[in-house]
């Protein structure tokens, strides 16, 4: 990851503008949007204006860039500016078992319910970010049904080719594991010198990673169980709920979508989803 803030937070003492409604119909705007679109697939109209033109305008200042024209021509020519101005659009923030009482519930109800159920099973990990979320899954599967990689398939899927990059090196930093439980970082992790820790093999082997944007690539069909945590909050509504309609049709009937804590479906009903606890949906048997 480009060393930089990456927090959302660090980002507000930059210059905002004022209206970003009125920034994304500056004409740079535009050029900036389809200079993305054309290089990553991004489409940045499908993300919250303010929240995003925050963002921008705090890249432009750390990279010098006077305005969006500056910006547009540096992203068209210099695929190290696209790629330092994706990782900061994106906000990689993740942690081991964020949330852990969501996992919990995965651990007690929903993995145990699918596995009988279901035997094999497929989990797609949807803006997995640096990989700490498809491997707290690959941890709670092993735990349930131990030296299973062969049998499970955990896929890791991000629009962001750092952080893949990281998924797959599986290091981390001892924050990154605040809510791992003793036993388990005895067990699934190994001390590497200067504070960081490296995920075993056995757990390394259940998770393949992929590029993935959910804005316009196909979704993986036959999921039985699909998180997709802090990724939609950024995203305007219509695509938030095209999205939803597409995260719900990849899970089989029975299958099963969490969200993140802030990212609630109203009327589920409409993706043939059924609230079953807070922010797990179901996806409902067909007839
Ligand atoms: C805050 S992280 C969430 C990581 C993890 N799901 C969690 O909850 O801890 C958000 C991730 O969404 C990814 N993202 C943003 N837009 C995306 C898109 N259009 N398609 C796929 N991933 C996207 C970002 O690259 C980032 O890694």
């Amino acid at each position: 990851m480009h060393p930089g803030p990456i927090d959302g937070a660090r980002l507000l003492p930059t210059p905002e503008f004022a209206h970003p409604e009125a920034a994304v119909a500056d004409p740079g705007f535009r050029r900036l949007q389809r200079a993305l679109e054309l290089t990553t697939g991004l489409d940045l109209g499908a993300y919250k204006e303010r929240q995003m033109m925050r963002r921008i305008t705090g890249f432009m200042s750390r990279e010098g860039l006077r305005d969006l024209e500056q910006l547009a021509d540096a992203v068209s020519r210099d695929a190290a500016v696209r790629q330092r101005l994706l990782d900061f659009l994106a906000i990689n923030v993740t942690e081991f078992f964020r949330n852990p009482e969501r996992y919990e519930e995965l651990a007690r109800i929903v993995l145990p319910e699918l596995l009988q159920r279901f035997g094999r099973l497929r989990i797609w990990s949807a803006g997995c970010s640096n990989g700490a979320e498809p491997y707290s899954l690959a941890i709670l599967v092993d735990e349930l049904d131990p030296g299973s990689a062969d049998r499970h398939q955990i896929l890791g899927t991000d629009i962001d080719r750092e952080a893949l990059a990281e998924a797959r090196k599986a290091v981390y930093t001892e924050d990154r594991l605040k809510e791992v439980s003793p036993v388990r970082r005895q067990r699934y992790f190994r001390p590497l010198p200067d504070g960081w820790w490296e995920l075993v093999p056995e757990v390394r082997r259940y998770v393949r990673f992929t590029v993935h944007n959910l804005l316009r690539d196909p979704y993986p069909p036959g999921q039985h169980l699909i998180l997709c945590r802090n990724v939609i909050i950024y995203f305007t509504e219509t695509a938030k709920q095209e999205i939803f309609a597409k995260l719900a049709a990849s899970l089989v009937p029975g299958g099963y979508l969490l969200v993140g804590s802030t990212e609630t479906i109203f009327q589920p009903a409409r993706y043939g989803l059924r609230a079953a606890a807070p922010f797990l949906y179901v996806r409902m048997e067909a007839g």
